[in-house]
């Protein structure tokens, strides 16, 4: 891979037409940005350095993206080619430079390489990448010579009509010398339809000064599906699900219904594990083998072992060890760690705690900030009272302990191994090892009473 490689994202316009105060390259497909998804596939085809042109909203885009990249500021929108100019010094003169758009996120990394070889190897100071489309409307037109040799880009409202009956598209890809680019673009005029500064223009600037140009033409058009609505947003979404979800059934995972089942791009699954529908999985979640996950499960940035079994619960960055089972209806928030063989039932929160090997919390529970041992029962109805309005505490309970139903733990407290609290404590004081503690008031029976009454 050369190592000189710079790619610049276009990602300053507003994109009128998703009708969203939200900048266009933020809208997300599945749980990540499409600038996002710009940048890895940058990032995994070898891009040293990566620079994002942002104008419409720039802060908003620079905080969710963050220092992954660098930015250069397009403070009016006056065209592809103009946004490239911002990035002026980020060009230089050496190597090449690629050009992406942010709101194309199905590129794949295997494709930017294909096209850097071809560039390579046919010498080109530019390379364009185009595709057939039937029913081409709204994308440039690559125009080519009797020979076959590329000529120009015609835009959609430049165009004759001769032009415009052409369905090879120019897919908004490129790869240029930075050299040759930097030459182009002091040269670039706007005199078009739209008064932009355009950057196909540079393709045939850069021909004319007689340099080599030429345009591959790639076979998937789906890699280069633009967004420019939420209707468009939404083929995207079900291409890349499509897309995601076939990877995985190929490497033997199950999916039941993979048209209703979310998987992120950067989540991994081991073979033999079944996702049942309605399950969503996001982030850099991994999930070992022989689970079964769902249906109607969330699951966000989590670690899964092996033979884990998930129905109908949340999880957010929360650790699973082998053979626990989790749910129907358990909502595990971030800081959880579970053990093996561990049963976290219905209606069941943990947060902030480590719940430790075969231990049992089965019904209406929360627990919160805790450090829980070995094969605990925990009694339906267990709240830890973590939390005082102004400071969180811990709660330790050991191994083999046994918690009433309806015990209240009111933190910072312990509760040592094999001890027992009776059903409906409120424990405010530490139980030593092996103990019985009891703390409610003693039942008083008044006879008659409903007689007199
Ligand atoms: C562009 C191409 C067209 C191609 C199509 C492929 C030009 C002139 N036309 O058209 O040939 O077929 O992409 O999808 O390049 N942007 C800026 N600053 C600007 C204008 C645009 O950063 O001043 C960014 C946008 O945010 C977007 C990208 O550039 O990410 C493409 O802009 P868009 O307006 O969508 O171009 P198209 O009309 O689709
Ligand atoms: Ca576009």
């Amino acid at each position: 891979m050369n190592k000189n490689l710079k790619v610049i994202i276009l990602a300053a316009g507003q994109g009128t037409r998703m009708k969203s105060k939200v900048p266009k390259v933020l809208h997300k497909v599945l749980d990540k940005t499409m600038l996002d998804y710009v940048i890895d596939a940058s990032l995994k085809a070898g891009a040293e350095d990566i620079c994002a042109v942002v104008g419409h909203k720039s802060m908003l885009v620079r905080k969710m993206i963050g220092d992954r990249v660098k930015y250069a500021v397009q403070k009016e929108q006056l065209g592809t080619g103009h946004a490239v100019m911002q990035a002026g010094d980020f060009i230089g003169e050496e190597g090449n430079v690629l050009v992406l758009c942010g709101d194309t996120p199905l590129i794949k990394p295997e494709t930017i390489e294909k096209i850097l070889s071809f560039h390579t190897e046919k010498g080109n100071a530019a390379t364009g990448v185009s595709f057939i489309k039937e029913g081409p409307k709204g994308y440039g037109r690559i125009i080519r010579d009797e020979k076959g040799d590329f000529e120009k880009i015609v835009e959609q409202k430049d165009g004759s009509a001769t032009e415009l009956a052409v369905k090879e598209v120019n897919s908004g890809v490129y790869i240029f010398e930075a050299k040759a680019l930097k030459e182009a673009l002091s040269s670039l005029k706007n005199s078009n339809a739209q008064g932009e500064y355009y950057l196909t223009d540079t393709m045939e600037l850069i021909k004319n000064s007689g340099k080599t140009v030429g345009v591959m033409t790639a076979d998937d058009e789906s890699e280069f599906l633009g967004v420019n609505s939420k209707l468009d947003l939404s083929v995207v979404t079900k291409a890349l699900v499509k897309r995601i979800n076939e990877k995985h059934m190929l490497n033997g995972v199950t999916i039941v219904n993979p048209e209703n089942t979310y998987i992120g791009q950067d989540a991994e699954i081991e073979a033999d594990t079944i996702i049942l529908p309605g399950t969503t999985i996001e982030g850099k979640t991994t999930i070992g083998t022989d689970c079964v996950i769902g249906p109607n499960t969330q699951i966000v940035s989590s670690e899964i072992k092996d033979g884990v079994n998930v129905k109908m619960s949340v999880l957010m960055n929360a650790y699973v060890d082998n053979y626990t089972t989790v749910g129907p209806f358990a909502y595990l928030r971030p800081g959880t760690k579970i053990g093996e063989h561990v049963r976290i039932g219905n209606f069941v929160e943990i947060k902030n705690s480590n719940i430790d090997d075969g231990t049992k919390v089965s019904h209406l529970t929360y627990v919160g900030d805790s450090d829980v041992g070995k094969n605990v029962n925990f009694g339906c109805g267990t709240v830890t009272a973590n939390y005082d309005g102004v400071h969180k505490y811990r709660t330790t309970i050991e191994d083999n302990a046994f918690i009433g139903c309806n015990t209240n733990l009111i933190a910072p407290v312990k509760v040592g191994e094999n001890a027992v609290t009776a059903a409906g404590s409120t424990i405010n004081n530490d139980v030593p090892p092996h103990a019985l503690s009891i703390a409610r008031k003693r039942q008083v029976n008044i006879s008659g009473w409903t007689d007199k009454k």
